[in-house]
């Protein structure tokens, strides 16, 4: 299937759902179902959903990314590691987007970007196939120009920039360090987009630090997970969504 990827300057919502199967698994059960949450961001003004299957399969499984593939009537963002395994899946299941991140077994969640410098020689043939099967790759990698060279070289169409650093000086109250990330990330947006890159950003935003990202004009989508999630505990999650939405939308105008 094939979906428009941009309304020019609307700036795009993938909503990862990766943390509604960590709650499913807690009691090894059924409930709450990520397949029923996408469906409901997807209500709520979702512009694709993501998803990250990881190695130990610690909260989204094989059967949840299936029916997601299977399902889904807007984009799906497939997020895994460069490993064999992942890339047969992916090209099995020919998600719009398999985005490539660093995994490793004992973090918490993803730190840090995908190294595309040091990793070139092993990546490329990896990007080669699924781009060859139709599936846009995406890169996600700290917001640096080096980098944002390194993914031009390798061919993939998108980067997603890292946007762990600014919203943990964002939350640490740093005002100092908050403007350095943000710099970082907006540079690496120019820089990147005029390297003729599509420009994502991700990881760790929530309503107090989606603002200055949204308005940076190069980037073209945001994905966004454990805010999302945690404050549908409250709200709902399309109440959830719909503010996100608006604080997004509030700062791109
Ligand atoms: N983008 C990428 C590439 C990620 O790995 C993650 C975390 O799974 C996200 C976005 C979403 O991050 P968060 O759940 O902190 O919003």
């Amino acid at each position: 299937m094939s979906f428009p990827t941009s309304r020019p300057s609307r700036l795009r919502l993938g909503v990862n759902i990766d943390h509604v199967a960590t709650v499913r698994n807690a009691r090894g059960g059924t409930a709450p179902d990520p397949i029923r949450a996408a469906r409901e961001a997807v209500a709520a003004g979702a512009d694709g959903i993501t998803a990250h299957l990881r190695e130990d399969r610690r909260h989204i499984r094989d059967a949840d990314m299936e029916t997601l593939a299977r399902i889904l009537t807007v984009p799906l963002n497939f997020e895994m590691a460069a490993t064999d395994e992942m890339i047969e899946m992916a090209i099995r299941l020919k998600p719009h987007a398999a985005c490539l991140v660093p995994e490793k077994r004992a973090e918490r969640t993803t730190e840090g970007g995908l190294d595309i410098i040091g990793g070139h020689d092993a990546l490329q043939p990896r990007i080669a196939r699924l781009s060859e099967a139709g599936i846009r790759v995406s890169l996600f990698v700290e917001p640096d120009e080096a980098v944002m060279e390194a993914a031009r070289r390798l061919g993939a169409p998108v980067v997603e920039l890292h946007t762990g650093s600014y919203c943990e000086a964002v939350a640490e109250g740093d005002a100092t360090r908050t403007a350095h990330e943000l710099d970082r990330i907006a540079q690496a947006a120019t820089y990147g987009a005029g390297l003729g890159l599509e420009v994502h950003a991700g990881h760790g935003l929530a309503l107090d630090s989606v603002g200055p990202v949204a308005a940076l004009p190069e980037i073209a989508e945001l994905n966004i997970g454990h805010a999302l999630i945690g404050e549908a505990i409250f709200v709902g999650l399309p109440q959830a969504i719909r503010d996100m939405r608006a604080a997004m939308d509030a700062a791109r105008a």
